[in-house]
């Protein structure tokens, strides 16, 4: 395929060396190509056959809002815009177009969502619970999307709204924990990312499903079927 990646970034030059070894053809923009989603016409898009963001959450919405316009499929890594994805989903859907979107693409973090789902039982038997999370210094928006991901998952299985902790230091990829706690024991579910790599495989294996495909997926239910 021709794919275009957004982002020169951690996460982006990982995505575009990863997709160049899944053998598709790869161009890559960062902020300076791109100023305001200005490269995304439809005209200079009309060879890109998905486009993958992994920008900022300044820049998110513009660039997903032109890709939709120009009938592009996209795929978002990008965390951050949460707040929009009611007016987006219906944009997509009135376009015709395909968006897919995670705020994390790593198998192990949707397996670990599945895993809290689970635990999210025992807040009906007397556990507290709270959610940890923890990234590199230089992480531009908090609480990461994953947690916020997190908490949605335990608030539909169980009710509960569960709180959030930051902390942001030196290099770490991301943490996420789910800890419950009781008179009786606690109980801890863990995700602890190495490396970017697993974030990256996951949105070009999400872009090669997307390819043929209108509509708007949220990655947690399709992350099976790849
Ligand atoms: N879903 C997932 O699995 C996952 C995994 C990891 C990270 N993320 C998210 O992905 C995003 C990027 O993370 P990162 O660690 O790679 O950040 P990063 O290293 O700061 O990279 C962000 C990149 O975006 C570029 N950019 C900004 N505006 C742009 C535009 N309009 N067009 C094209 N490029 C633009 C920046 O370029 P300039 O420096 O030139 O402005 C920079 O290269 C964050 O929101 C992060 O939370 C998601």
């Amino acid at each position: 395929m021709n794919i275009l990646v957004l982002g020169r970034g951690k996460t982006g030059s990982l995505v575009a060396e990863v997709a160049r070894e899944r053998s598709h053809r790869v161009t890559v923009m960062g902020g300076t190509d791109n100023p305001g989603a200005s490269a995304l016409t439809p005209a200079k898009l009309a060879a890109i056959e998905v486009v993958i963001d992994f920008t900022t959450p300044a820049s998110v919405l513009k660039n997903v809002e032109a890709c939709i316009q120009a009938g592009k499929n996209v795929v978002v890594g990008t965390t951050g815009w949460y707040g929009e994805l009611a007016r987006i989903q219906r944009m997509v859907e009135q376009s015709g177009s395909g968006l897919l979107h995670a705020a994390n693409f790593s198998i192990g973090v949707n397996l670990f969502f599945d895993i809290a789902h689970s635990a999210a039982a025992a807040l009906q038997h007397q556990y507290f619970g709270q959610v940890f999370e923890r990234h590199h210094a230089h992480k531009k928006d908090a609480p990461s999307g994953t947690a916020v991901a997190l908490q949605r998952i335990i608030r539909d299985a169980s009710g509960t709204d569960l709180e959030i902790t930051s902390f942001r230091e030196g290099d770490v990829v991301g943490m996420h924990e789910l800890v419950l706690d009781s008179p009786a024991d606690t109980i801890y579910v863990c995700h602890d990312a190495k490396s970017r790599r697993g974030f990256a495989e996951g949105a070009v294996r999400a872009a090669e499903w997307l390819a043929d495909k209108k509509g708007f997926f949220d990655f947690k239910d399709v992350w099976r079927k790849l």
